[in-house]
């Protein structure tokens, strides 16, 4: 058992805090923001996580996980801190690194014994060496840490499950004994553990986050291509998924990529690359081809009812991505802009961001559920890939709307059985299928028969997301994750 302070209780320190607790350690978690730690200390959440709440109940009841805003308080005894504190986009797309330096200044301040300052945030490289400087700085004579590196990788959504099975740890350090010390935390994981110098260990996690949105984007570009040839973005990527060297996950063409992660981690690896003289112009193209994507929604919309001004549009859901309350960086805030800049009047709902939404969105309309905002509507956009939308009643849904028009901006649907159902159906790069795009002009030999039938769904009245193989397939399997937030 291991004394552990936690900086930070957002999604990465209060899951880590909670599952060190959970795992037999002593956990003190710090955070500045009064009303949180009141919450925490209530027992209520601040963020929505699945199984966060029962687990971080049973470890404040038992008195393995404390909260509190004092370092002082927070630090007494500890053999590690840990800090997870917010790492926004700066002015230039620079990660802003503020509270990660008033985090190692207040640890310098008030520590009084040698502890490992582990820092789990994600930062531009050579962070490491920034907070080792500062702790020397502020630390009173005499007194020593040691800093190491230890990305977190998990998701939002399903964080508990990837703190408890992570598919490797990471530890960079100057110092192989510091290492081998917070390596020990993680022993009980049985997870394999890298162990790399510190500069090496932020490049990873910073290259894995800039990887995953590629593998995004690139499948969001096939898709415009597979829109104008009559091609199945999904049956491609489910035949590419399929070769070992690709992998299925995170091939689900849509919106793009969204979260309090990817569009910040991209721009902030872009604006490293540039300032060391490098051309990223990899990743440029990966930024250019998401926010393209919000607007080829948009035109899909424009395609089929013309002007916004004036339309009633509902939005099937506001978080990033589904399990998640996180609105940040989400399509959501894009497309709520961009219409409304058309003058849509707006109605949105979803199952757990409703709260979020009307702190950032407060006078966005908001309704009970995917029915209501359907009502009345010239057009329902599918946002967010929860699963209730994938088991509505789609009659329902049809017959509620001034024109059943339906943009699918997650692929939930088969454009066949929406169009059997009289729906004017968009997906993202479904082929003259999806998208109507050939139904006249398209290749000789594309017409509708010609489609492969074996993805048709049986025809339920309310079962109506794609099933059939396409569920069980792999390049079914990441459809969560592909709104991007790896981590
Ligand atoms: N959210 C994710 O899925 C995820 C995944 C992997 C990595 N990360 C990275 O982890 C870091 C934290 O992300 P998050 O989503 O948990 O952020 P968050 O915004 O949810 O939480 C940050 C918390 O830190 C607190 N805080 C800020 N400054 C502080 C200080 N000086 N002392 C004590 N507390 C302070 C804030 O009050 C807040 O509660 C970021 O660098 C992020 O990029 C996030």
């Amino acid at each position: 058992m291991k004394t552990i302070t936690v900086i930070g209780t957002g999604y990465v320190g209060l899951v880590a805090g909670t599952c060190f607790a959970d795992l037999g350690n002593q956990v003190t978690c710090v955070d500045i923001d009064p009303a949180r730690v009141a919450m925490l200390e209530d027992g209520r959440m601040p963020i929505y996580e699945p199984g966060l709440e029962e687990i971080v109940r049973r470890n404040h009841q038992s008195g393995r996980l404390r909260f509190t805003t004092s370092y002082e308080e927070g630090l007494v005894g500890s053999d590690f801190a840990f800090i997870c504190v917010d790492t926004p986009s700066g002015a230039t797309g620079e990660a802003d690194l503020q509270y990660i330096r008033a985090a190692a200044r207040m640890i310098g301040r008030v520590l009084d014994h040698p502890i490992t300052v582990v820092n789990r945030s994600t930062v531009p490289i050579g962070t490491g060496d920034v907070v080792a400087e500062i702790l020397r700085q502020t630390l009173r004579p005499g007194l020593s840490v040691r800093v190491v590196s230890n990305p977190e990788f998990l998701r939002e959504g399903s964080a508990i499950y990837d703190f408890m099975n992570p598919d490797r740890i990471v530890l960079g350090a100057t110092d192989p004994e510091a290492a081998e010390a917070v390596a020990q935390l993680y022993l009980p994981l049985r997870a394999p553990i890298m162990v790399t110098d510190l500069r090496t260990a932020e490049m990873i996690k910073y290259a894995s986050n800039a990887f995953l949105a590629t593998k995004i984007s690139f499948i969001n570009e096939i898709a415009s291509v597979c829109e104008k040839v009559g091609a199945d973005v999904k049956e491609v990527a489910e035949g590419m998924g399929y070769d070992s060297r690709i992998g299925p996950q995170f091939l689900n063409a849509g919106l793009g990529w969204g979260g309090s992660c990817f569009p910040k981690d991209v721009q902030a690896l872009e604006h490293t690359a540039s300032i060391h003289g490098c051309h990223p112009q990899l990743l440029r193209a990966v930024m250019e081809i998401n926010r393209d994507q919000r607007r080829r929604i948009l035109l899909k919309l424009h395609d089929i009812v013309g002007s916004l001004n004036g339309k009633t549009v509902g939005l099937w859901g506001l978080a990033f991505k589904p399990n998640t309350d996180d609105m940040r960086g989400a399509p959501s805030l894009d497309l709520i802009h961009m219409m409304r800049g058309e003058g849509a009047a707006l109605k949105a709902y979803d199952p757990v961001a409703m709260d979020r939404a009307r702190t950032l969105v407060p006078d966005l309309a908001l309704v009970e559920d995917a029915y209501a905002a359907a009502v009345g509507a010239d057009a329902v956009v599918v946002v967010t890939e929860w699963n209730e939308f994938k088991n509505v009643n789609l009659p329902r849904v049809r017959d509620s709307m001034r024109r059943p028009v339906m943009i699918d901006g997650r692929n939930l649907y088969d454009p066949g059985l929406m169009a059997d159902l009289g729906f004017l159906y968009r997906g993202v790069g479904r082929g003259y299928a999806g998208s109507g795009a050939l139904a006249d002009d398209g290749p000789p030999g594309a017409t509708a028969p010609a489609r492969p039938t074996h993805a048709e769904p049986a025809r339920a009245e309310t079962a109506h997301a794609e099933t059939s193989h396409a569920e069980t397939a792999p390049a079914a399997a990441a459809t969560a994750d592909d709104a991007g937030d790896a981590a």
